[in-house]
């Protein structure tokens, strides 16, 4: 989760994540040369005197800035387009949880468990533990295995909710009368906060997930108990 003076990123428990945290800085090293080198010509403009004595056109400088720009576009593009179809590839998934955004509250179903489900509210201030995490914390977590491929299946049942996990790389908005479909895979264990990130009410910033990885057999132990009660 992010904690204090955190500008960045969080730190990734996913693959995907992983990528598209290269890729952000990929994409953030070409913007500082280009602002390098624009602020540059920009300020050594302040010297020019704007007389040369031949100059009447410019072809050559002309062609170089119109296509070295769209080169260097491509430098950004197709990686962001490899990463856009890697994010979208379905491998397999041996879980599939359905989530539904309410206002203010998401509700989960395990589809593949007897249909185990339950409401997952956000835990008021008052009624915080010491070591919980104000606004962050819920009372009913998600559990999910570590090391496999998850399919999570996201809707709503009013308005337009958003189900958004930036350790994972995952945000897919769950729009009512629709069923979006996403994937991940996490590759540790440990707690994994979220929120809802669609403008969604009154409430919207009170509606947050949290996600506990856990290992398949501890996941298995988990869903035995709640399918049985
Ligand atoms: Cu649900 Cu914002």
């Amino acid at each position: 989760m992010s904690t204090w003076a955190n500008l960045g990123l969080q730190d990734s428990a996913s693959p995907l994540m992983e990528q598209l945290i290269f890729f952000h800085d990929h994409a953030l090293l070409i913007l500082v040369m280009i602002t390098v080198l624009v602020g540059y010509l920009m300020f050594m403009l302040f010297f020019n005197n704007y007389i040369n004595r031949f100059l009447l056109h410019g072809q050559l400088i002309e062609m170089i800035w119109t296509i070295l720009p769209a080169i260097i576009l491509l430098f950004i593009a197709l990686p962001s387009l490899r990463l856009l179809y890697l994010l979208d590839e379905i491998n397999e998934p041996s879980v599939t949880l359905k989530s539904i955004g309410h206002q203010w509250y998401w509700s989960y179903e395990y589809s593949d468990f007897n249909n185990v489900e339950f409401d997952s509210y956000m835990v008021p201030t008052n009624e915080l533990e010491n070591d919980g995490f104000r606004l962050l914390d819920v009372d009913n977590r998600i559990v999910l295995p570590m090391n496999s491929q998850i399919r999570i299946l996201v809707t709503a049942a009013d308005v337009i909710h958003s189900w958004t996990i930036p350790a994972l790389g995952v945000k897919v908005d769950g729009t009512p009368g629709r069923l979006n479909q996403t994937n991940f895979f996490m590759n540790r264990p440990g707690l994994f906060y979220g929120q809802c990130s669609e403008i969604c009410g009154a409430n919207h910033s009170f509606m947050p997930i949290v996600i506990e990885s856990v290992p398949v057999n501890n996941f298995i132990k988990w869903i035995s108990k709640n399918v049985n009660s």
